[in-house]
Formats: structure tokens, sequence, C-alpha cells
């Protein structure tokens, strides 16, 4: 949903925003490459608010596009269903209609179907208590692996593209706050690029702005609201914001809000990455930041820099204490990044530190986290 129903763009007709910086934050050496991107909103209408993320409807890889179609041994030129059922060229639609990288299980379920060499797929789908052995058989595969190891199966054009999913859009947590950039919206975002079956892979969105869209190559975007992720109403009420890796995405965006609205109250940021030399995002800034007195605490957690891994729910603890005062004060409690394992560890030190600080059983405990949810003073926008 657009946070602006005044404007002319929506997710149904995004807005091409131009890409004005794409910078890296990772330093050379580092395992990752995290960009830094700045989109001009200018002419849009489009307003977005502090928290909001950004849907970006990305273009596949042109160079997977013609792998594709080399192993289909078609010219590009055949005319297909699109994603909304009208016709385009076959290249357009596997340029920017289509998922072509995952597969679908419609898409197995042909090769399995249809390929003598597939009996091991066969046997896995045929089974439906083994959905989650079919999902670690075709980890790290994609369609072209399957193009290219069952080159007896011959499709048509048409029927090709009825077995794959319409191209989604991603979603991006916005960096910015629309009181300092009003007619930008800024991104923090890592390139997701892999190895697997000995393929270099690229993900789809993270790579189309990294490394293709520019100046004359738009982002087609809309804004995702995100009610749920606000900052407190009242400026003088303290905030803590845990955010590992791209998590710092939205704090960002709320310490520049902070700044700009001259909120009075307390800010405590936790970042944590892999290594100081080469991970640590947005390092200057927080320094101004913390400098300048709008970051009143940053405690950090550099997993790999040291033996034992030292993650941000680990200085959550050891500042328990302290956290915990925080909190009887009113702060709001805010969480952001990967979902799989930081936000459920950090769920559970949240926990920790109310037994401990508070003096409370695991049970209390749980009721006090419970009551924090019910206020909407613990957050979370985790993915
Ligand atoms: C609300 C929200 C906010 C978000 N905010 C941010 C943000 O601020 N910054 C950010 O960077 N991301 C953010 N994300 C994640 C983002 O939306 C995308 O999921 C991410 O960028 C990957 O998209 P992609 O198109 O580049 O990769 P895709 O093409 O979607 O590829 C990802 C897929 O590749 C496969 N894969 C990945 N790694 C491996 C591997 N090592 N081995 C085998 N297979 C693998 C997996 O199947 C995975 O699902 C957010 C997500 C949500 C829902
Ligand atoms: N599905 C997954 O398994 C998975 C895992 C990680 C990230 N991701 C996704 O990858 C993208 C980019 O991630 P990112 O580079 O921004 O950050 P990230 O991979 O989440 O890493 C940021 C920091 O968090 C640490 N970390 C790892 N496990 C943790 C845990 N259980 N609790 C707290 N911290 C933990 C990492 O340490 P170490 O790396 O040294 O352990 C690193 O120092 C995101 O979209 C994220 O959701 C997915």
């Amino acid at each position: 949903m657009s946070s602006d129903p005044a404007s002319l763009y929506s997710r149904k007709n995004p807005f091409p925003g131009r890409i004005v910086v794409n910078r890296p934050l990772s330093q050379p050496g580092s395992g990752k490459d995290i960009r830094h991107f700045e989109i001009s909103l200018a002419g849009s209408g489009l307003k977005y608010e502090t928290g909001d993320s950004m849907g970006v409807f990305p273009d596949n890889d042109p160079a997977l596009v013609e792998e594709i179609l080399a192993a289909l041994e078609a010219t590009g030129e055949e005319i297909v269903p699109g994603n909304d059922g009208a016709p385009v060229p076959l290249r357009q639609a596997l340029g920017r209609h289509y998922q072509i990288t995952q597969p679908s299980k419609q898409f197995l379920e042909n090769i399995a179907a249809r390929s003598e060499g597939a009996s091991v797929l066969r046997e896995l789908l045929a089974d439906p208590l083994r959905k989650g052995d079919v999902e670690k058989y075709v980890y790290g595969m994609e369609v072209v692996d399957f193009l290219l190891t069952h080159p007896s199966i011959h499709f048509t054009p048409e029927e090709f593209v009825k077995l794959l999913r319409k191209l989604q859009p991603r979603l991006y947590s916005i960096s910015s706050s629309p009181r300092m950039y009003p007619e930008e919206a800024h991104l923090t975002i890592a390139t997701v690029r892999y190895e697997s079956h000995g393929r270099q892979r690229k993900g789809v969105a993270s790579t189309f702005l990294a490394e293709r869209a520019h100046e004359h190559v738009p982002v087609p975007l809309f804004f995702h609201t995100a009610k749920h992720f606000r900052l407190p109403e009242d400026g003088s009420l303290p905030v803590i914001m845990v955010g590992p890796g791209t998590g710092i995405a939205p704090f960002r965006a709320f310490l520049q809000d902070r700044k700009a609205a001259g909120a009075t109250g307390k800010n405590w940021l936790f970042f944590g990455d892999q290594k100081a030399a080469y991970d640590y995002l947005y390092r200057d800034e927080l320094e101004a930041m913390q400098a300048g007195g709008i970051l009143t605490r940053l405690d950090l957690a550099f997993s790999r820099d040291q033996e034992a891994k030292v993650y941000v729910q680990h200085r959550m603890l050891e500042n328990a204490d302290e956290l915990y005062r925080w909190l009887e004060a009113g702060a709001y409690f805010y969480v952001c990044g990967d979902a799989s394992r930081m936000a459920k560890d950090v769920d559970a030190a949240l926990h920790k530190v109310v037994e401990t600080a508070g003096g409370k059983t695991p049970h209390e405990a749980a009721e006090y986290v419970e009551a924090l949810k019910k206020a909407k003073r613990y957050r979370r926008d985790v993915y």
C-alpha cells in the first residue's frame, strides 16, 4: 500500500525512481557487499514516513535471460503471455515478468513428469510427507540448471512461461527520514551473491540495484506503509534499537528523524556485523551522531573480531541493568534484521534482561515482555 494516496503512483503504477547515489558501505576485504543507495523521488508526489519500506520491481539479469533463451532454443522474439496475460516477446517476459531463478513447484513437477533422468525428484515429489526433502534437494538450484540437465525436454515458449511464477517486488527498509530527505529515499542493501552447484548466482533485486540500475535505468518503486514500526509520538520517551547488519537501515532513519524533530528522548543503538575494519556500516555517521549527543549510547558487537562470537544480544545482557532502567522509564524497544535466528535470540535476551535486572521469574518476565508488546513498545521489522 502506498503511504500517499494522493500520488499518481502506487504498487500498481510504480514510480520510476532515479538512483543518485550507489556507494559501498562494506570496506574492501569484507566478505559482503552492503551498499547505500539514494533514490530521487522528484516529481513523484510520493511521501513516506520514517519506518516505512520501499517496494522495488527488479529486472532479471540479462545474461541469465540469454542463457535460458539458448537452452530453450528460442530467439526471444516469440510472443507469449506476460504476467498480466497481455502478449509480449519472450525476452521481455523473461526479463521483467517472471521469476526465472528459484523454480516453481509446477515447473519441478513438469520436469519430474517429463524427464527420464529426474527419478530422484519424481520420487520426492510423489511423497507429500517429503516436502522438506524436496526443498533440500532443490536448494541452490535454479530454473536454468534444470533446463541444462534435462535437455531432452522441449518446452514451447508459451508452455515454459506458464510454468513460472510472476516476478515479485522486494521490500527494503528505508534508511532515511523524510524530515531530512523529503525528495529522496535511502536504502541499505546487502547484495546477494553466492555460489551453488558450481555456478555464480545473483539475488534478483539486490544485484539489479547494485549492478544494473543507474541514472538512466530507473527503479520502479512504491512505498509500503509500516504502521507497526513507528517512533513513539512522544519525543521525550527513550528508544532502544537493535539492528545488526542491514537491520541498521530503519534506525539510521529513526536517528535522523529524532534529530530533525528535536526529540529530547534518549537513543540507544545496538549494532553488529562481522568485522569492525570492514563491516562497520555508517561508522562516520554513527560516531558523529554520538559526538553530537543524539545517539546517547552505541553498543557494538563484531562477531568475527575474536575467537568466540559476540552478538548484539551479548551486549544487551552485559548492560542488563541499564537496559531495564530504560524500559522502566518508558523506552520503546525496536528490532530489525534477520528473522530466522537473530530476532529470536534477541527476544530471548530481552526476557533474560527483565529476569535478571528486574528480579523476576521466567513467567513474570514473559508477562512483562507481553505487556510491552500490548503497549506497542516492543516493535519488530524482521525478514
Ligand atoms: C520488510 C522487509 C524489509 C527488508 N529490508 C531490507 C533491507 O533494508 N536491506 C536488505 O538488504 N534486505 C532487506 N530485506 C530483504 C529483501 O527484501 C530481499 O529479500 C533481499 O534483498 C534478497 O532479494 P534478491 O532479489 O536480491 O534475492 P532473491 O533473488 O530473492 O534471492 C534470494 C534467494 O536466493 C537463495 N539463496 C540466497 N543465498 C543462498 C545461498 N547461500 N545458497 C543457496 N541459495 C541461496 C534463497 O533461495 C533466497 O531466498 C527486507 C525484507 C523485508 C520483508
Ligand atoms: N536465512 C538465513 O539463514 C539468513 C542468515 C543471515 C542473514 N540472512 C539475510 O541476509 C541478508 C543480509 O544480512 P546482513 O549481512 O545484513 O546481516 P546478517 O547476516 O544478519 O549479519 C549481521 C551480524 O549478525 C550476526 N549474527 C548471526 N547470527 C546471529 C544471531 N543468531 N543473533 C545475533 N546476531 C547474529 C552476524 O554474525 P556471523 O555472521 O559472524 O555469525 C553478523 O555479525 C538479510 O536479508 C538477512 O535476513 C539470512
